[in-house]
């Protein structure tokens, strides 16, 4: 276990499932923007870089025996949980090891299908970045997909300073470090409740504080103490992706796809207005005030002589039929006047937060 790079590694991280992340909701993503997705009913590689615990990867190894589910995870109980887990489920298709970035570079692969990463990219710093990008760039197959999920801007702009003093907190502390993290959430604490100051100029941080107080100390070790902690603009992330052949395809959730059930009319107006695809996503970070990404970039079938993807020819979202009315009524209805057979306005279709 080498070049942790400042992530912590003295305590496990919780265990989770994305859904989102999955043979299933992957093409659904792809083929709302109108991007030919992967076949997964044929035999298909697919690999999850810094699984954590490894509860997506070994349920989907299990799940899709005609798949081969390869991964990395620099802390070796990670590793261990998620060979157990694959094993309870007798998925023999599950192959993990404890590199790091770095050393799974050289890791003996065959070439992939799909390369996840969810709630990475944020937290280990430019170095790694680079790392996982060049891993893509060698590794993932041309017409292959990348799922990324990362903490945005301008979303978690305000409670950039909050991490900072917690962290700030904890450099000049010793002892265990869960020990260390429940001190400085209450030296913050002392801090807000002395008053005015950055905590009176922000209250939400007051009520991501409060929150924070009862998450457990594998999520909060994860999540805010490592030495790097990286929100990126929608553009930034794209942009070093861009160094491995990557361009955008869709934002991962299909949610994220219903604008005009996101957006008061006036903000989807607006947002419609932008043709660039790059820039429209920027701007639907604005008007959504995005905290979090999950974005799904494909690599181009060929390559420019600068190794780039060639400029694609922009697409439009093809029209959902409940989005075709011209004016579709704001708030929304529970039922959909445009399209008796639509269904949106049920779960999971209302999933969709403008604030977070
Ligand atoms: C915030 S956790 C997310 C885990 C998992 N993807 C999930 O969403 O549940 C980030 C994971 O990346 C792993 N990690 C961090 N730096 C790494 C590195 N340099 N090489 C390999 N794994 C690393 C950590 O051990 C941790 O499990």
């Amino acid at each position: 276990m080498t070049d942790a790079g400042g992530y912590v590694t003295e305590i496990a991280y919780t265990h989770g499932f994305h859904a989102q992340m999955a043979p299933g909701p992957v093409p659904l993503a792809l083929a709302l923007r109108g991007v030919e997705p992967p076949d997964f009913s044929r035999p298909f590689t697919w690999c999850e870089l810094g699984f954590g615990q490894g509860v997506n990867l070994a349920l989907l190894a299990a799940c899709h025996p005609q798949g081969r589910f390869y991964g990395n995870d620099i802390l070796p109980a990670h590793v261990e949980t998620a060979r157990s887990l694959a094993a309870a489920a007798g998925a023999a298709n599950l192959h993990v090891t404890a590199d790091s970035f770095a050393s799974y570079l050289e890791a003996p692969l065959p070439p992939m299908d799909v390369i996840a990463l969810h709630g990475v990219w944020s937290w280990v710093g430019a170095e790694n970045r680079g790392l996982v990008v060049e891993f893509i760039r060698r590794r993932l197959k041309p017409g292959g997909v990348v799922y990324v999920s990362y903490n945005a801007l301008p979303g978690w702009s305000h409670h950039l300073p909050l991490r900072h003093l917690m962290k700030a907190h904890v450099d000049q502390d010793a002892g265990p470090l869960a020990e260390q993290i429940g001190r400085a959430l209450d030296f913050a604490g002392r801090v807000a409740a002395a008053g005015g100051g950055y905590f009176a100029a922000t209250p939400t941080a007051l009520d991501r504080l409060g929150d924070l107080k009862g998450r457990p100390a594998g999520y909060l070790a994860h999540e805010y103490f490592n030495r790097h902690w990286d929100p990126q603009h929608f553009s930034e992330a794209a942009g070093e992706l861009a160094r491995a052949g990557l361009a955008f395809a869709a934002p991962a959730l299909p949610s994220d796809h219903l604008d005009h059930r996101a957006l008061p009319p006036e903000r989807h107006a607006l947002l419609r207005e932008v043709g660039d695809p790059l820039l429209r996503e920027t701007v639907r970070d604005f008007l959504t005030n995005q905290p979090f990404r999950r974005d799904l970039f494909t690599k181009a079938e060929e390559m420019n002589a600068s190794g780039l993807p060639p400029v694609r020819a922009q697409r439009q979202a093809p029209p959902l039929p409940c989005s075709t009315s011209p004016s579709p009524p704001w708030p929304p209805p529970t039922a959909c006047p445009a399209w008796p057979g639509c269904r949106r306005g049920s779960s999971p279709w209302t999933v969709i937060s403008a604030s977070a």
